[in-house]
């Protein structure tokens, strides 16, 4: 992170202005979601991608790191709204405070100031954003379409997290290592794949975290998942073995002795090991698509953030 520090800084200076609004509300709930921080992977893995493939014209690459952080975030907003979310990033959600017109509005004007910065890249680097924010929002649906439905698979649900959280992150590097030019240019491809790796990582790490963490690390409740009827890694794998978790896991509207039978079952299983070797798998994929890019600093830092991921819940 200390690599791209004032590219991060930057990134964080064009927020502020992007979410400037002739409307005061406006800016309000965009920076009462943004300026509660978040990590900055996307941005961070887009700036590392940008400079692994030798990269210099930095204001390209924050611009590419600005505009992904925005689609990220107006899919938070609407996501809260869908989910009913009370908590997001360890404080009211922007729906709990100002209300779900307001907060769908301004989901709708951070994707759109999203949009006005990528307007700069060329056609092909466009589309590749716009392919991201499809797949963001047929994960959505997707994801709820196995709501509560044991039938789920494994397949089903890598495809849900490759559509709802890797295809960010993947697009986003492609669109960054391209705007670098790399020679050979396959390299565009090798950061993509590392950066899809990433985010399946990514999610299956924040999925096991809700069963294993404790609240205060979370920033919002634990058992989230199972409380939703959402199909994370460890319910998916265990509705699969146990009966009755696959029975509670139809269920809606769990009493609070059912979410506990449902996360005490869960974490007397093996499936929070499967779920720890399974985001284990990805991350070595991940590390394995860098092969081909020239050794420098900004490449031992990808590996790095990789390792952090991955120590989160090992
Ligand atoms: C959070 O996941 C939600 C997403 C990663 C994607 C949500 C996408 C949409 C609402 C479609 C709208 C898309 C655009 C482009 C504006 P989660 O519910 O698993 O995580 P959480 O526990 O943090 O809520
Ligand atoms: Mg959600």
């Amino acid at each position: 992170m200390a690599l791209v520090a004032g590219e991060l800084a930057s990134v964080e200076r064009r927020l502020e202005e992007v979410l400037r609004s002739r409307e005061p509300r406006i800016s309000e709930i965009a920076n009462h979601l943004i300026a509660a921080g978040g990590k900055r992977v996307r941005p961070t893995v887009t700036l590392l991608a940008f400079r692994a493939c030798g990269g210099e014209t930095i204001a390209d690459a924050v611009d590419v790191a600005v505009a992904l952080e925005l689609i990220h975030s107006a899919s938070l907003l609407h996501d809260d709204i869908i989910d009913g979310n009370d908590m997001r990033r360890g404080r009211a959600s922007a729906r709990r405070k100002y209300g779900i017109p307001h907060t769908l509005v301004t989901g709708d004007f951070v994707f759109s100031r999203a949009f006005q910065i990528c307007g700069r890249f060329d056609a092909k680097q466009i589309n590749w954003a716009a392919e991201a924010c499809i797949a963001l929002t047929e994960g959505e649906v997707m994801q709820s379409r196995y709501r509560n439905n044991p039938e789920v698979t494994l397949d089903d649900y890598m495809e849900i997290i490759y559509r709802k959280t890797a295809s960010l992150f993947e697009q986003g590097a492609r669109i960054a290592a391209s705007l670098a030019r790399p020679n050979p240019p396959e390299l565009v491809d090798a950061l993509a794949s590392c950066a899809r790796h990433v985010g399946l990582t990514f999610q299956i790490v924040d999925d096991v975290l809700d069963i294993t963490a404790e609240q205060a690390e979370l920033g919002k409740p634990i058992g989230l998942d199972v409380r939703e009827g959402n199909p994370s890694l460890p319910i998916v794998l265990a509705a699969a073995q146990d009966p009755e978790v696959a029975r509670l896991f139809a269920k809606e509207d769990l009493t609070e002795g059912e979410v506990s039978a449902v996360l005490g079952r869960i974490r007397r299983s093996n499936v929070v090991d499967e779920g720890r070797r399974i985001a284990i798998e990805h991350s070595r994929l991940a590390h394995e698509a860098l092969a081909p890019l020239p050794e420098s600093e900004y490449c031992d830092s990808l590996h790095a953030l990789i390792e952090e991921l991955i120590n989160r819940v090992c």
